[in-house]
């Protein structure tokens, strides 16, 4: 069959009838689109008041722009595939994938809206129980089970092979490592902070660590990852946390999917500082912030470490210090990326509302001049923070 877009909702109601069990076969289905992605087109497909699904179809361009975005559609292949991946690890922290369907690029997959995106809870200051250790088992789980120390040397190769996403790299390639280090056109730049963002293109000493970052990103083939680990692709509520959207999965550095989700704790941190709102409730926050920050970081490394000392085939593990050496690099990794994120999401083009909702421009500035110090510190002092308290300290003295 040759792809085409879902046309008419009896198109999309047809696509999931014919191809799940999910309802009987004449059941009248009802369906809304979806808009709040920027890349794709997604569906609910529902009984009125009874189950419904989610279909996602991915179309040869991005979805906001257009055609003058041409974007390759194997990009769905990846994400049905990882989530599947990732499912076989952490079954109850990713959507369930029903279908996938090469010719449509499309896939039916559980409809997780009872939970709500995290970015939104994280600016309405909700506390999620078991978000921190959720996503930290998620990222143990998945990263190492992917990894050298799991795969042998050829399913590993197959799996570097297969997740090869091109289109989907180069755009973080520059959105998140060239563009917020020069006076890009892509760029969008709150006025306040203009002589900041000046600052920072003429810091060669950032840019060099930033550099080595992306040669990183470029070359290092170490997990399978999930590629866009943001609060918005994140859901969370009391009883549970699902991931989304791993679209720019690819075989990479463990350190950028943790580093991206810890960063993202951080510009929420950086926006309660100026968010509207009782000022010691905002504090308390932010140090709810910290403590999950924490809590991530030590469930997965305390997880990631018990796999590399009791799973792993690769003999170099028995070695005690190897081990710790191994954990210490992954930490200055994440530290890296998470400045990079905070720096891209600051003055780069795609920024967060948990600062974009800051409505005064110059309060707003305040909390980006203290995201891109947060940020820039991060890759800095990457290599001499030594665990995730002195990371805690340090981010607590600059704020
Ligand atoms: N399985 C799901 N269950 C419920 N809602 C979902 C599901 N998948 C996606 N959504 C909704 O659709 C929105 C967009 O989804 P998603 O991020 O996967 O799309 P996208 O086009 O890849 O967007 P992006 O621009 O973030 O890459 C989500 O924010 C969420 O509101
Ligand atoms: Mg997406």
């Amino acid at each position: 069959m040759e792809f085409r877009k879902f046309d008419s909702d009896k198109d999309v109601t047809e696509f999931v009838l014919h191809n799940t069990e999910l309802f009987e076969p004449d059941t009248q289905l009802t369906v809304s689109e979806i808009g709040d992605g920027n890349i794709n087109f997604i569906y609910r497909v529902g009984q009125p008041g009874g189950d419904s699904v989610i279909v996602k179809q991915a179309l040869p361009y991005v979805r906001i722009i257009g055609e003058g975005w041409p974007l390759s559609q194997d990009r769905v292949r990846i994400e049905a595939e990882t989530l599947q991946y990732e499912g076989s690890h952490c079954p109850d922290l990713v959507p369930t994938v029903y279908h996938f369907d090469a010719d449509l690029c499309a896939i039916v997959m559980e409809d997780i809206g009872q939970h709500e995106n995290l970015r939104h809870a994280l600016i309405a200051r909700r506390r999620l129980p078991n978000l921190a250790s959720d996503l930290g088992r998620f990222l143990a789980d998945t990263l190492y089970h992917s990894s050298d120390l799991h795969l042998d040397s050829h399913a590993k190769k197959e799996l570097v092979k297969s997740y090869i996403n091109p289109d989907l790299c180069k755009i973080t390639e520059e959105l998140f490592f060239w563009d917020p280090y020069c006076d890009h056109e892509r760029n969008s730049i709150n006025p306040h902070l203009r002589p900041y963002a000046e600052q920072l293109w003429a810091d060669d000493a950032l840019k060099l660590e930033v550099y080595k970052l992306k040669r990183q990103f470029l070359c290092d083939a170490e997990a399978l990852l999930h590629g866009d680990l943001h609060a918005g692709s994140v859901f969370a509520s009391g009883s549970g946390t699902k991931v989304i959207d791993p679209e720019f999965a690819y075989v990479g550095p463990i350190g950028f999917d943790i580093g991206s989700i810890l960063g993202n704790f951080l510009l929420n941190y950086a926006g309660q500082a100026n968010l509207p709102g009782d000022l010691a409730e905002r504090r308390d926050y932010q140090a709810w912030l910290l403590d999950s920050v924490e809590t991530l970081w030590n469930t997965f490394a305390e997880r990631f470490y018990i796999h590399m000392r009791e799973k792993t085939q690769d003999p170099s593990f028995n070695n005690e210090i190897y081990r710790t050496w191994y954990l210490d690099k992954l930490f200055a990794d994440t530290l890296g990326y998470a400045g990079t994120e905070m720096i891209r999401r600051t003055i780069g083009l795609a920024h967060v509302a948990d600062i974009e909702s800051i409505e005064d421009p110059q309060s707003r500035a305040n909390s980006e001049k203290l995201a891109l110090r947060i940020g820039c510190e991060l890759i800095m002092a990457r290599d001499q923070i030594i665990d995730v308290e002195a990371l805690a300290q340090r981010i607590r003295r600059i704020s």
